[in-house]
């Protein structure tokens, strides 16, 4: 009750109500005109005092002590738009490139084929919170304590004799440091090896987080284009020579599904070395792939220190899961981990650590190969279906690997207009045309398989079939 009593009059001080000066009635009078014991008016009005709202004088009584001018002014009559402008005028320059930057908004996973979902629904779960629950019960005190900036170390382990013998990465468990999330290993990266103004190769078409990343930290985008053999290395090389970075994909571009060729990674690696520059290599779903063999990463070709390699648990798990991975070439490990620690802290000490067990004991890669069954059927669902009924509209080129696939559209038809509709039917097929920063030179829709199950695959099809049918007409 004094709580109230107290919020009242101090809302009403603040509001300008009761005005500096103003007499407040004693306490004995409003206790009897509330109803309220003289004791509880009496707690308020000692908080008003002791927080300088009021000045109570003995004889004289209790007065507004807070007058117009030390009053917090209310900035009154400006619409709630005008205030938003107003606080975005607040930012930095640099804060404002950061805040225009972030594109990405929330992944509704519920939706039909939406992007970068994995197939949550055959997460052995169960599994996963037996392995949670046991490393908890071991771990005891020491998974309540901050951990290593660089990751947990049998986790580095880990992830570095995972990433040696399946992508041929090469490095010691030192160079590897875990990170939430790719996005995470990117800004990091970009904040520490570029300087505003600096050139940066990406993509073109590709990955709009690593374009979000790159661009908050100020670097000047140069888009390259990407062949059927991967990113067309001599025309980055003629567009921006000097460039501080190249951001690729190469075992399975984002969106295109284009692997890079062996002669188009050793081209990469020879102009990073002459250029003195970075290549940042994601290879974010590289435990996926359907057919032909795995070519192994760019960075085990890497003989002097250029790339720097990022891949994800995120992917492979779960998002929530909030793991992913750094490697970084020797001489920069130590300045990499003191630059996360300045970002960040490290990722929750338990998820490190049972993740660390869960490889350790060969549930990762027995569920890999699970997945990689599941999303291959799936693949080959989709891929089926959209021949059957969307044969003569689109057109699908490359599906080897990954967790979706690009279906083109003729030359000449917009994609925009055909995902707008199939978004209003319940379908995630983002336009190809969204992921180029120039004019786009395909359009076709970016169809996510992985997190769809062969039921909903055939049921959106049809729907987007359904869809394309009535914008013939
Ligand atoms: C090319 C590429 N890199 C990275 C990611 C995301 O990885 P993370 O969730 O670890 O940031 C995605 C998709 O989500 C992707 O398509």
């Amino acid at each position: 009750m004094y709580r109230q009593v107290y919020r009242r009059l101090r809302a009403a001080i603040l509001g300008g109500a009761l005005p500096h000066g103003t007499r407040l009635p004693s306490t004995r009078q409003l206790a009897a005109e509330l109803d309220l014991s003289r004791n509880t008016v009496e707690v308020a009005f000692e908080q008003l005092r002791a927080e300088g709202f009021i000045e109570r004088r003995i004889g004289a009584g209790s007065f507004v002590a807070m007058s117009r001018t030390n009053r917090p002014v209310a900035p009154a009559g400006r619409t709630r738009s005008a205030r938003a402008s107003e606080s975005a005028s607040l930012l930095s320059a640099r804060g404002r490139l950061v805040a225009e930057a972030g594109t990405r908004a929330g992944q509704a996973a519920s939706r039909t084929f939406a992007p970068c979902v994995p197939g949550l629904q055959d997460f052995p779960v169960a599994l996963w919170n037996r392995v949670l629950a046991k490393r908890a019960r071991l771990g005891g005190g020491a998974l309540l304590e901050t951990g290593d900036p660089a990751g947990y170390r049998p986790l580095r382990e880990a992830t570095a004799a995972y990433l040696g013998a399946v992508r041929g990465v090469q490095c010691d468990w030192r160079q590897v440091l875990i990170v939430g999330s790719t996005q995470q290993a990117l800004d990091l990266v970009a904040r520490l090896v570029l300087d505003p103004g600096d050139e940066a190769w990406i993509e073109e078409p590709g990955y709009l987080g690593a374009r979000a990343a790159l661009a908050a930290a100020g670097a000047r985008l140069v888009p390259v284009p990407v062949d059927a053999d991967g990113i067309v290395v001599e025309q980055g090389v003629a567009l921006a020579p000097r460039a501080r970075l190249a951001y690729v994909t190469p075992s399975h571009q984002y969106p295109l599904g284009v692997t890079t060729t062996l002669a188009r990674r050793v081209a990469l690696l020879a102009w990073a070395e002459r250029a003195a520059a970075w290549i940042v290599e994601d290879d974010y779903d590289s435990e996926f792939r359907y057919a032909g063999r795995p070519l192994a990463a760019v960075q085990g070709l890497d003989r002097s220190g250029r790339v720097l390699y990022t891949g994800t648990f995120n992917k492979v798990m779960f998002p929530s899961l909030h793991v992913a991975y750094l490697v970084v070439p020797p001489g920069l490990a130590e300045r990499v981990v003191a630059a996360r620690a300045v970002t960040d802290g490290p990722v929750a000490t338990l998820a490190q650590a049972a993740l660390a067990d869960f490889i350790g004991d060969g549930h990762f890669a027995a569920h890999i190969r699970q997945m990689r069954r599941l999303y291959e059927e799936r693949r080959d669902v989709l891929r089926h279906e959209l021949a059957q009924r969307l044969g003569t509209l689109l057109t699908v080129a490359h599906a080897e690997a990954g967790l979706h696939l690009a279906a083109l559209l003729p030359r000449g038809v917009d994609d925009r207009p055909l995902s707008t509709a199939a978004a209003a039917a319940g379908l995630d097929v983002p336009p190809l045309s969204r992921y180029y920063l120039g004019r786009p030179s395909r359009r076709g829709l970016v169809l996510n398989f992985a997190g769809t199950a062969r039921a909903e695959i055939i049921a959106g099809v049809r729907t987007l079939a359904r869809v394309a049918s009535k914008m013939d007409r």
